[in-house]
């Protein structure tokens, strides 16, 4: 099949797009509001774009609320300073729980039952149980072009500035165990996968 976004004649049920591009890493990034007021939500289109200095970015589609922005993006544009989280199969369940859309002054970290621990250069705290949390320092943020005003999606990048990596993920010659880290990854529709010891393979690139 072939099919052009613009004119949205896949004929398939669901769009298809989200279901292509996968897995995606979830970015599950913590915020605070120029009050303090601590913001947790999870965002999948999300990634590191370079490592000189190591960059990460996500892109934030609008909300309902008033100025139609997203708790995490205002509070990162207010304050500066964000840190994500990496999402885990142990964490999966909470992870989903601070996606719920709720006001701008609850604590989603409070409501999912997660533990926030004080960072080292940011004044926004990290989740306590995942087993990586990147400091980062706001860059910039990107209008992404749109069909039509009412799409209004944002690429932020931040510079990671500081990276906790819980010491048993770590193996006796000093590389990441991500088997044990264990990050899940959103795909299309409702699904979601895992990187476990069985689906990590090795390939040496060519010279
Ligand atoms: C796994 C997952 C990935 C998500 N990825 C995104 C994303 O990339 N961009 C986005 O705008 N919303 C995304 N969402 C929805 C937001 O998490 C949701 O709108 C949330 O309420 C935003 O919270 P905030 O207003 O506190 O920032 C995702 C939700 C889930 C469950």
């Amino acid at each position: 099949m072939f099919y052009e976004p613009s004119k949205n004649n896949h004929g398939l049920s669901k769009n298809p797009f989200n279901s292509l591009i996968v897995p995606r890493p979830i970015g599950w990034i913590s915020s605070i509001d120029n009050e303090g007021n601590i913001n947790l939500a999870p965002y999948s289109f999300f990634n590191a774009v370079c490592y000189r200095p190591p960059t990460v970015m996500f892109s934030s589609g609008s909300s309902s609320g008033k100025d139609g922005m997203k708790d995490t993006l205002r509070n990162i544009e207010a304050t500066g300073e964000f840190v994500c989280n990496l999402a885990t199969w142990e964490t999966r369940d909470q992870m989903n729980q601070t996606s719920a859309s709720v006001s701008p002054k609850t604590d989603e970290m409070e409501l999912s039952g997660l533990t926030p621990l004080i960072s080292n250069l940011v004044n926004v705290p990290r989740v306590a149980e995942t087993p990586v949390n990147l400091e980062c320092r706001y860059l910039k943020s990107i209008r992404v072009p749109s069909w039509e005003e009412r799409d209004r999606y944002f690429l932020v990048l931040g510079e990671v500035i500081g990276i906790h990596i819980r010491d048993e993920c770590l193996t006796e010659n000093g590389l990441v165990d991500i088997a044990k880290i264990n990050p899940i990854g959103r795909m299309g529709y409702n699904d979601y996968t895992s990187v476990s010891g069985k689906t990590i393979f090795t390939m040496v690139r060519p010279d």
